[in-house]
């Protein structure tokens, strides 16, 4: 099964239609995973080994216009990137599985507020953004569902950026993926607060999708992680629906270090952190040691994610030197 096939069946007639509006715009929020998504088991359409659980960072993410021009151009951050960006070639290979015509070009401006590829999901509000907007451009009308599924052949974290809130992405079962798709969970916690610690800046230099295939084909500890994913699901689900914060933590610090631990099991081995972030969590640790309700989660890179209750904002602020807050359920 390829992506196109995907894209025919769930657009089928819809993809021969020519824009209904002058502009698509959308926003999509990134999301940090609470419970990770480590592993594809078909890399073509980024389907997962395991389900997976995350929350959306409200105000954090990417607005996009899209718009039919003269030439293909991405604007990123006010910037026009020339086509042969890394960028724009990514983003428009995901864009011409989308274009039945070659005579139609895009205008595509992206506004996005986090740094990107510094392990802080920018590919996940990225392409969630992107097919909102074309299903606004288009005048498709998807339902969430289809616009996860879609997202999904973008960058698998993108799936889950297409609602805000705590959000599953399901495993799914089928070959073309058409049961792996994202679903909001219903439920608010508006005290819950995430602190990005933003330690580094630069670009990872190992890309998400390498560091899986490794660890995937030579990670020892590996085959300990489907477990481990559907024991740490089963918490946190629990945790959100009893408002239980010390277990919301406990299982989203332990699920973001037995994934890292499965990554140092490969070989190469691989490792996101950086001095700092140890030094970082080791300052969590002690101010839990302390009585602080402090946990931590960390992606494909060095920047740590706070976990806290907003009644300790004050003091995790003072705490963590240039850490921004983002309160989830504003
Ligand atoms: O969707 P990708 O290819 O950017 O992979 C995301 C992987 C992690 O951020 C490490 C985990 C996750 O579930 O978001």
């Amino acid at each position: 099964v390829k992506k196109s096939d995907v894209v025919s069946e769930i657009l089928k007639d819809r993809l021969y239609v020519s824009p209904k509006n002058k502009i698509g715009e959308a926003y999509a929020p990134t999301n940090i995973a609470l419970c990770k998504y480590w592993g594809k088991r078909n890399q073509e359409l980024n389907l997962p080994v395991t389900s997976s659980l995350s929350i959306s960072l409200a105000d954090k993410g990417a607005a996009v216009s899209i718009k039919v021009n003269s030439v293909d151009q991405v604007i990123l951050n006010n910037v026009i990137l020339t086509p042969d960006s890394g960028f724009s070639q990514r983003l428009f290979k995901y864009i011409d599985l989308f274009r039945i015509e070659n005579s139609i070009f895009f205008q595509i401006n992206i506004q996005s507020n986090i740094p990107i590829a510094a392990g802080l999901a920018s590919s996940a509000c990225g392409f969630a953004s992107v097919i909102k907007a074309l299903n606004h451009l288009y005048a498709w009308e998807l339902s969430n569902r289809e616009l996860s599924i879609l997202a999904r052949l973008g960058s698998g974290s993108a799936s889950r950026s297409i609602v805000h809130g705590f959000v599953e992405w399901h495993v799914g079962k089928r070959d073309d993926g058409m049961d792996s798709y994202s679903e909001l969970i219903e439920k608010e916690w508006p005290e819950l607060c995430i602190g990005l610690c933003i330690l580094n800046r630069d670009e990872k230099k190992i890309s998400s999708r390498e560091a899986m295939q490794r660890t995937i084909e030579t990670g020892s500890l590996y085959p300990a992680w489907p477990a481990k994913v559907a024991v740490d699901l089963s918490l946190l689900r629990q945790a959100i629906t009893s408002n239980d914060f010390e277990l919301l933590g406990r299982t989203s610090e332990s699920n973001a270090m037995t994934m890292h631990a499965t990554m140092l099991s490969a070989w190469p081995a691989i490792s996101y952190c950086l001095p700092e972030t140890l030094v970082t969590m080791q300052k969590v640790w002690k101010l839990r040691d302390e009585g602080l309700s402090l946990y931590f989660t960390q992606d494909a890179g060095p920047n740590l994610k706070l976990l806290f209750l907003k009644k300790d904002l004050h003091f995790v602020v003072e705490q963590f030197e240039n850490v921004e807050v983002v309160n989830p359920f504003r």
